[in-house]
């Protein structure tokens, strides 16, 4: 049912045993959306992953190409290409891991709500694919609005019987990504060595950094808070208004997925400590989502942390936040209810 011109079914499983035997827990991941702007290079560097073993690129366009390309790599993964609606159960069968950046993106002008009319859409489809095939993998949500698109999800594995809050996370490491650097140019530190947790949702002002509990402990000036909750907070329009109509970030989100994939992967293999941002079902608010810090273990999201102490301009902008993003969850659900 894949693409795979150059070798037979039983020689690419025979290299992935060989593989499993190495010692590699070898986790089998697919891309949803794969042949796409972020799709391409997260699939490259989910290929170069060695904590996968088959790696599964599905797309409704250029998957066989992307495929072709890709296999040519001399790294651990065995890839296999998937092409259109009829193709989806086969690249979703036996999957630990789907990453879904399926979708359209901005151009100027717009937010990310109006994206919503097409991705509801594609986002349900692809979620009852994972609903009958692969119900007990774990879901990195990527495809805009990600306010709406999970509880979307959720509604979907509910109706099939399938949900595990644990196993659904709504991607938002790009905005943690863009924090950790942008704090870093106004500290004058690496950005390696800087942590800032971004809450709420992914989606102006309900991406709302925790500038108070960055690490290393940090102080900011009234105005430094300001342009970098405003930088943070407006770094995907940033990135949409340089690309002039050639779509949003697709570089900076590929390592984003892929610094989130992995943490997940290692949450899976049961490693300890393994904690990222993330959207996610949560009681942290009396919301039903929300973003928070989130520890990942062999069950998906483990733990949802509390937002811990906020200063009174967090706390403003946690009300801001809460207001836009009640909306956006309810839009999500009626989606599918109606
Ligand atoms: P793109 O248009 O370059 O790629 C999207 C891909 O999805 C295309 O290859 C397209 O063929 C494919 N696709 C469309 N319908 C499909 C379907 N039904 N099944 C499978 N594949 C399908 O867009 P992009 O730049 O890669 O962005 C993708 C999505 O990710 C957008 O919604 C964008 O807003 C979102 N995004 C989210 C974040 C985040 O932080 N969560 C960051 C950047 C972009
Ligand atoms: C981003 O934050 O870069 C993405 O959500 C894409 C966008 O539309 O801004």
């Amino acid at each position: 049912a894949h693409l795979q011109p150059q070798m037979d079914e039983s020689s690419i499983l025979r290299r992935a045993d060989c593989r499993a035997k190495g010692g590699s827990p070898g986790f089998k991941v697919a891309i949803l959306g794969a042949a796409g702007g972020i799709g391409q290079p997260l699939a490259m560097l989910m290929k170069m992953n060695p904590l996968v073993s088959v790696l599964h690129l599905y797309d409704v366009v250029n998957s066989p190409g992307v495929t072709a390309d890709l296999s040519h790599m001399d790294t651990g993964a065995v890839v296999r290409g998937f092409l259109g609606q009829p193709q989806l159960e086969s690249a979703l069968t036996g999957m630990d891991l789907v990453i879904i950046p399926a979708g359209v993106p901005r151009k100027p002008g717009m937010t990310r709500d109006d994206l919503f009319n097409i991705n509801a859409g594609i986002v349900k489809t692809l979620c009852e694919g994972v609903a009958k095939c692969c119900p007990n993998a774990i879901v990195n949500l990527i495809s805009n609005p990600v306010n709406s698109t999970v509880p979307i999800a959720a509604e979907v594995f509910k109706k099939a019987g399938t949900y595990d809050p644990k196993r659904l996370l709504g991607v938002t490491t790009l905005d943690v990504v863009r924090a950790n650097t942008f704090v870093a140019e106004v500290l004058g530190l690496d950005p390696r060595e800087v942590n800032v947790p971004v809450v709420g949702g992914h989606s102006g002002v309900t991406i709302l950094p925790l500038l108070s509990q960055v690490k290393p402990p940090s102080s900011f000036t009234p105005e430094e808070t300001e342009y970098l909750t405003n930088r943070i907070q407006n770094g995907g329009t940033e990135v949409v208004e340089a690309k002039a109509g050639a779509g949003s970030a697709t570089l900076s989100m590929a390592y984003a997925a892929v610094k989130f994939a992995d943490a997940c992967l290692r949450g899976l293999r049961g490693d300890a400590g393994v904690v990222e941002c993330a959207f996610v079902a949560s009681e942290v608010t009396e919301l039903p989502f929300f973003a928070t810090k989130v520890r990942l273990g062999r069950t998906g999201a483990e733990e949802v942390y509390q937002l811990g102490p906020l200063n009174e301009y967090e706390r403003v902008g946690l009300e801001k936040a809460k207001e836009e993003l009640a909306g956006s969850i309810q839009k999500g659900i009626a989606f599918i209810k109606k």
